[in-house]
């Protein structure tokens, strides 16, 4: 069994150097997950893999099942799952291509559903969230990084916007006074449905390209930069999972 899960996000439908032992098609009360988990070996060592858009990278962020996905993964016996989001860089220094391991949230999602903590309860729960990402896992991903050779920023905060739409300029201004320093769609209810269920939990944000109206003068985003840019990204996401999962 193993305890360690990697969840992949756009430009990760599929981990290289992943040894495929088995899919596992897992049936949960919230409905289905966004595929059958992968189990394999990466570098001899077990670890599940879940893409989180679907192995077609066809699910849209605000119609991924983020509770099915967890509860899977927590059936399982996952105990720890390292995040893979695609971001765009709000601050400055978080150029298209770099890797940043958040350490806090804000989220803006609406209509999701986002917690397990719903009906039938003895009483009401209301889950810690100071710090929304296990200090332990961001510890070693930084570990693993400066042993990989790789530049990472090591800290920042993720705001999480409901899509599918990029946003506005002025929206990312906001963001930008509200202390975001990376924009994704991803993050939110994931690492709360995985702080309810006690997941340990961490992200590493790949910058896919620059926030709204923070490019060029009158450059427009579009699929294709952030697919080019995620790929040189991912590479680098790969040689830090190497690193990190004999670590965990
Ligand atoms: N905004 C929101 N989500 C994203 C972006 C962005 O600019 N780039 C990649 N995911």
């Amino acid at each position: 069994m193993s305890e360690t899960a990697i969840i992949g996000g756009t430009g990760l439908t599929s981990l290289n150097g992943l040894e495929i032992v088995r899919r596992e098609v897992v049936n949960t009360p919230y409905g289905e997950p966004s595929g059958p988990l992968v189990h394999g070996r990466l570098q001899g060592h077990g670890v599940v893999f879940l893409p989180r858009h679907g192995s077609g990278h066809t699910i849209p962020p605000h119609r991924i099942n983020y509770r099915a996905n967890i509860w899977a993964l927590h059936s399982i016996g996952v105990r720890s799952v390292i995040a893979v989001n695609a971001v765009g860089g709000i601050d400055d220094s978080l150029t298209p291509g770099c890797l940043v391991f958040p350490d806090q949230i804000i989220d803006y999602t609406w209509s999701r559903i986002n917690t397990f903590f719903e009906d039938g309860l003895s009483s009401v729960v209301h889950v810690d969230f100071t710090r929304p990402y296990s200090e332990e896992l961001r510890s070693l991903l930084i570990e693993a990084a400066r042993v990989a050779g790789l530049h990472t920023v090591n800290s920042g905060t993720y705001g999480a916007t409901q899509g599918p739409r990029l946003e506005t300029a002025a929206e990312i201004d906001r963001l930008e006074r509200d202390g975001c320093h990376m924009v994704g769609m991803t993050g939110m209810p994931e690492a709360a449905l995985a702080r309810e269920l006690g997941l340990s939990y961490a992200a590493c944000a790949v910058v896919a390209n620059m926030a709204a109206g923070r490019g060029r003068e009158g450059e427009t985003i579009s699929m294709d930069l952030i697919r080019q840019h995620l790929e040189s990204g991912m590479e680098k996401v790969c040689r830090l999972l190497v690193e990190l999962v004999p670590r965990l």
